[in-house]
């Protein structure tokens, strides 16, 4: 029988730790402060700002809110994360990402100071993470292994198979995963055998963004599956990268999709703007 990874309880749980740290900062008259900025009028974007802002207010930080039209300039958006930058109360900047095309990501992401970069995606946080020094980590790999750490999941020796090479997932993943003394393989679109590569996975991760890929063929007996995939089916309703009903009954753990890793990013993001005020008022 295999053991469902519940990503809903257990970033409840990391929010209410999170809730009672900001309580007691507060008591002695701390603020902690997030800004948020989207361009433009995304739809998704628009679901998880909003979820990111309640995020905030239910765990008792600030979140400071910039919506800016889908024309602003490059150098208009530079202005203000340089101005968030300089303002002291706030202590994270994340500028939600897709940005319009005519504004250049890197560009946006190198801007916001390595100190307040709650995404983790500067170059200086994930150069830190790949040398082994503190610094931000991203959230979705970050909640990851908060999942397998809570659910008791040994990491250290055991086979990790990341699929995926993204900057946001699939390669901190693998080097956090490597941190955790995992032995670690990333698979993407050029693998020769994947399913090959895969079989060998005790601890599998899938970020490859096509719905219910993996299928009971993929993974070995015993393996545990983490699901980062979301989208929606042809009857409206949501699944993963994972082909979830053939793929559980050979797993010891999986998460499902929705309810298992989708929640833990928010709450790594708030785990994140905590860190951010420690880190800045050492
Ligand atoms: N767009 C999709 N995921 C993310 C995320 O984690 N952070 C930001 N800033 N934008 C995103």
């Amino acid at each position: 029988m295999y053991n469902i990874i519940d990503g809903k309880a257990i970033s409840a749980k990391i929010k209410e730790e999170l809730k009672e740290q900001v309580a007691e900062l507060k008591s002695h008259g701390a603020e902690i402060c997030l800004a948020v900025i989207q361009v433009g009028d995304d739809k998704a974007s628009s679901v998880y700002v909003n979820n990111k802002k309640k995020a905030c207010e239910y765990i008792g930080i600030e979140s400071l809110s910039y919506h800016l039209p889908a024309e602003t300039k490059e150098a208009e958006l530079l202005e203000l994360i340089e101005s968030l930058n300089q303002n002291s109360k706030v202590n994270g900047i994340l500028v939600q990402l897709p940005v319009p095309e005519h504004i250049d990501e890197d560009r946006v992401i190198k801007a916001i100071s390595p100190m307040k970069d709650v995404d983790g995606f500067h170059p200086e946080s994930v150069g830190a993470l790949s040398i082994g020094q503190s610094g931000f980590v991203s959230c979705t790999p970050a909640g990851i292994i908060q999942l397998l750490k809570r659910s008791n999941v040994e990491i250290t020796g055991k086979e990790c198979v990341v699929v995926g090479r993204s900057n946001i997932v699939g390669k901190p993943m693998a080097l956090l995963l490597l941190r955790e003394n995992g032995t670690v393989t990333i698979c993407h679109s050029r693998t020769r055998d994947l399913k090959e590569v895969t079989k060998r996975a005790d601890i599998l991760v899938v970020a490859i963004g096509k719905p219910k890929f993996i299928d009971e063929s993929y993974v070995k007996d015993g393996a545990v599956v983490i699901d980062v995939g979301i989208h929606r089916n042809e009857d409206n309703k949501l699944c993963g990268d994972v082909d979830f009903d053939s793929v559980a009954p050979k797993t010891s753990y999986i998460t499902p999709v929705p309810g298992g890793v989708g929640p833990m990013t928010i709450a790594m993001l708030m785990h994140n703007v905590v860190e951010a005020y420690h880190m800045q008022n050492k």
